[in-house]
């Protein structure tokens, strides 16, 4: 900035200058009106604003205003909420046919069905997020002491119907502490063999310890080959996936031998409390079968078998019995050879129908004639039924 003295005396300038050549200038002039009067106009609007929409606050409520909304007091929260219904409803309407196929349908059908699957499994993301994610894991993917959901090594069994169960009413492992009193000593033997035999070929399992295991019970809910029961959610043990997950595994194993699992008044007993979703008002029963399917596509559900095929009865004109005019002998007879005709033509004629037409004509029995001809009708049905039906000899 310069110091010299001020080179345009009669200005009206500050006397600040921003560049040597001292015609770059502050100077005092009025703003222009546009400005000053877009600034009044603000100002009114502010108060007009201030008084009609709910504004000022003050110990723990505010200032009210003027504008209404059905005879409420507007503000942006009901706005929002009232959007947020008017979403809520419109959804509602638009997927209510979808949501009623869910109900409708067992779990298997819905898995059959890409539609529903695919809606039910979109749907389940965000209950899931809501209502599992927190112990399970956002992806299933499991927790310290919360069991995987997206892998095939199941506590209770991966079919949709036991998956579902297991949403429904809970689940809660039962393992008794110190088992038949079991010593410390005995307890970290167990722990090396089981962790031994979890490593499968590589591991070194001491035939010994097996005696243990069995004598101490371990054998009546995790098997002669530690393979667990579905039945009692008694943990797979020989395939070193470990429910109760821990830096130092052999003392985890310890610990739960020790201490059991859900064993009252032990306070180091490892908890395993799976919370019963059907008795509660947080998820209704059509969110807890969107959520089996969701949870039995994670990547271990137990595969759904095909539906059963459906007979499909052909409506193809081919198989339509031709129907005798009337009762007389010549209708008969014709009745019967049109129809074994079509039953050649399908190659499902019975082998005596053919013989039983001639026999008829030759005799003129008309009781003959109307066995032959219901004989070529059934075979007609019997061919009309797709895919079961072929030639009858
Ligand atoms: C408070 C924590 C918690 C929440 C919330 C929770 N779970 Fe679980 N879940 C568990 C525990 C713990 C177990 C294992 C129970 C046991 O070991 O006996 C389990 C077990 C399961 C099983 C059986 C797994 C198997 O291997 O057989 C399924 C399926 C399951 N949960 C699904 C869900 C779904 C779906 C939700 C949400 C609606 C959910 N869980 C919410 C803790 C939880
Ligand atoms: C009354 C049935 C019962 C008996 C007896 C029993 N267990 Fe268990 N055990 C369970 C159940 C149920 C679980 C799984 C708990 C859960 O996840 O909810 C379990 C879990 C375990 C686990 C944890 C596995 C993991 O994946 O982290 C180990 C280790 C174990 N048992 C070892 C033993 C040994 C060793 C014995 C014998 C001393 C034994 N259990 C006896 C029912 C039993």
């Amino acid at each position: 900035m310069s110091k010299h003295e001020n080179p345009y005396p009669g200005e009206n300038n500050t006397g600040h200058f921003w560049d040597d050549e001292q015609d770059l200038r502050e100077l005092n002039n009025r703003p222009p009106r546009w400005y000053m009067q877009s600034m009044f106009v603000g100002l009114i609007a502010i108060v007009f604003y201030s008084f009609y929409f709910p504004s000022i606050p003050w110990f723990g409520d505010h200032y009210k205003g003027y504008a209404d909304e059905n005879g409420k007091t507007w503000t942006m929260i009901t706005e929002m909420n009232e959007s947020v219904a008017e979403l809520e409803a419109y959804r509602e309407k638009k997927f209510a046919a979808t949501e009623q196929a869910i109900a409708d349908s067992s779990l298997e059908d819905i898995v059959r069905d890409d539609e529903l699957k695919t809606y039910a499994i979109k749907t389940a993301k965000t209950l899931f997020g809501d209502n599992c994610a927190a112990c399970h894991g956002a992806g299933g993917q499991g927790n310290a002491g919360f069991p995987v959901l997206a892998d095939d090594d199941w506590l209770y069994g991966g079919s949709l119907a036991k998956i579902s169960q297991s949403i429904t009413n809970g689940r809660k492992g039962n393992m008794p502490a110190r088992m038949l009193g079991i010593t410390d000593a005995q307890a970290a033997e167990l722990a090396t063999f089981l962790i031994e035999t979890g490593k499968g070929t590589h591991g070194n399992p001491n035939p010994a310890s097996k005696a243990l295991y069995m004598m101490k019970g371990c054998i009546g809910c995790h098997g002669p080959t530690l393979a667990g029961n579905q039945m009692l959610g008694s943990a797979n043990l020989s395939d070193s996936i470990y429910r109760f997950e821990a830096e130092d595994q052999h003392a985890s194993v310890v610990r739960t031998i020790l201490h059991g699992v859900n064993q009252a008044n032990n306070p180091e007993t490892q908890d395993a409390v799976m919370p019963a979703f059907g008795h509660s008002k947080v998820i209704n029963a059509t969110q807890i079968k969107k959520l089996a399917v969701y949870v039995h596509q994670l990547g271990g559900g137990d595969p759904v078998k095909p539906a059963p095929k459906k007979i499909k009865v052909s409506k193809d004109g081919k198989y339509n019995p031709v129907v005798a005019k009337s009762n007389s002998f010549a209708d008969i007879v014709a009745a019967a050879e049109a129809n074994y005709k079509k039953n050649l033509a399908q190659n499902s004629a019975w082998r005596d129908t053919g013989k039983m037409i001639k026999e008829a004509k030759k005799t003129k029995d008309v009781a003959l004639a109307k066995k032959a001809n219901t004989q070529a009708v059934n075979a007609l049905k019997q061919a009309s039924v797709a895919l079961t039906a072929g030639p009858r000899f």
